[in-house]
């Protein structure tokens, strides 16, 4: 995974572009990459453009975060799962409104495809006609007998095909017994009220729920929809302090999950004024690649005092073990191109490691990487001549 920012043109060819871009030198290559570096080419972005460009003001008097600001208000607006977005547009147009399960990982436009339906939905009657709970509010037994049933109950006049709304965002954190309540409220305002909820794990949702439901499954978005998106912000914000690896680094590092490209960004941008790969590591404390991928290479040509030399300056700078591994087993596992054998070894030691440090070995953070390195290195020289170099434990 990290490998193919590192690689850009060869994996990543969109980061390349955006590079090429920044300094002006060659054209975009493919149209998706071009759309990125432009800003927003497609209808949809143009109109979330729009959109977008009219809260920018006011964004910026009253200071919210990014994440907020930018926020999508209609579904035209929301980036990436297509299918869900149009399935969910479908039911408006067709005004047939089913119960919703929405469920994916984190910072992929739930909560927002929630709130932009029911925005599109009810109209002008969205405040009065829409119940949002989510896991800050109580949401137990009680709270639904009471204010789920009482909303349920409450007369509002709508149009033919419009319904009240009861969200229940992270619905995954409600108890069993608050969600079995639900069944028999669902049902006996079938009529005039629909359920949407959404969460990141569908198992813990109960199956009669899950019946009542048409579920939309959310992926992460790709890499080019979180480039196209934060270039989005940062033209609309008018920020122009920011270099190609900045943005590259964060679409690596949020894996997908919006929230945290903008957030990094952000924080990025008001800490240090200048939105580049190495403060976009260090705003998020996570490990550089660049060094990670080093200390890989070093122990795989079995160069092991280079390798614990790169390491050195994370330990000292107080990284945590456990992020270290998790950042060398995410490196192994997808960054590298190294002999297969080899690389199932590395794996294996690292996953040994990892569970040694989650059951809480007292030990330090060099001594844990130290045996990651050593084990490396021990594969390169299985006769354990090695061991006499470095001391564990
Ligand atoms: N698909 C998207 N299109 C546009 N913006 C998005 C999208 N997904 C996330 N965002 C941005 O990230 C923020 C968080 O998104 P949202 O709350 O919808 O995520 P979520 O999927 O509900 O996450 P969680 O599972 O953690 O609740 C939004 O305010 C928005 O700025
Ligand atoms: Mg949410």
């Amino acid at each position: 995974m990290y490998f193919k920012f590192i690689v850009p043109n060869v994996i990543c060819p969109f980061a390349m572009d955006v590079v090429e871009d920044k300094k002006g030198n060659e054209k975009a290559e493919t149209k998706e990459a071009k759309e990125a570096i432009e800003g927003c080419e497609s209808k949809e972005e143009k109109q979330g453009t729009k959109s977008l460009s009219k809260k920018k003001e006011e964004s910026k008097k009253s200071q919210l975060p990014w994440v907020e600001a930018y926020r999508p208000k209609l579904l035209v607006d929301v980036v990436g799962n297509e299918e869900c977005i149009e399935r969910l547009r479908g039911f408006l147009v067709n005004d047939h409104l089913p119960n919703l399960l929405l469920c994916g990982p984190p910072g992929t436009g739930k909560t927002t495809a929630m709130t932009c339906l029911a925005r599109e939905l009810l109209g002008s009657a969205f405040t009065e006609a829409t119940l949002e709970l989510n896991a800050s509010d109580e949401r137990n037994v009680e709270t639904v007998r009471k204010r789920i049933t009482t909303f349920a109950g409450k007369k509002i006049s709508l149009p033919s095909g419009k319904y009240k709304l009861v969200i229940l965002d992270e619905a995954d954190s409600m108890t069993k017994t608050a969600q079995q309540a639900l069944r028999r409220v669902m049902e006996t305002f079938k009529s005039t009220t629909k359920f949407a909820f959404a969460c990141n794990h569908p198992s813990k949702i109960i199956e009669a729920i899950h019946s009542r439901c048409t579920t939309l499954r959310f992926a992460r978005l790709s890499d080019i929809q979180v480039l196209k998106r934060i270039r989005t912000v940062l033209d609309l914000e008018k920020v122009s302090e920011w270099m190609p690896d900045g943005l590259t680094s964060l679409v690596h590092m949020s894996e997908g999950d919006l929230r945290v490209a903008l957030n990094t960004m952000q924080a990025t941008y008001a800490g240090t004024g200048m939105i580049n790969a190495e403060n976009v590591y260090t705003v998020a404390d996570q490990p550089h690649p660049n060094i990670l991928h080093k200390i890989i290479d070093h122990c795989e040509k079995g160069h092991f005092k280079l390798a614990v030399h790169e390491l050195k300056p994370f330990l000292e700078q107080g990284y945590a073990s456990v992020d270290l591994i998790e950042a060398l087993f995410g490196m192994v596992k997808d960054g590298t191109t190294m002999d297969q054998a080899l690389q199932l070894h590395f794996i294996r030691e690292i996953g040994l490691d990892h569970r040694r440090v989650i059951n809480g070995l007292g030990v330090s953070s060099i001594q844990i990487i130290g045996m990651v390195t050593l084990s490396f290195f021990c594969f390169m020289f299985p006769d354990d001549s090695c061991k006499s170099f470095f001391s564990v434990g």
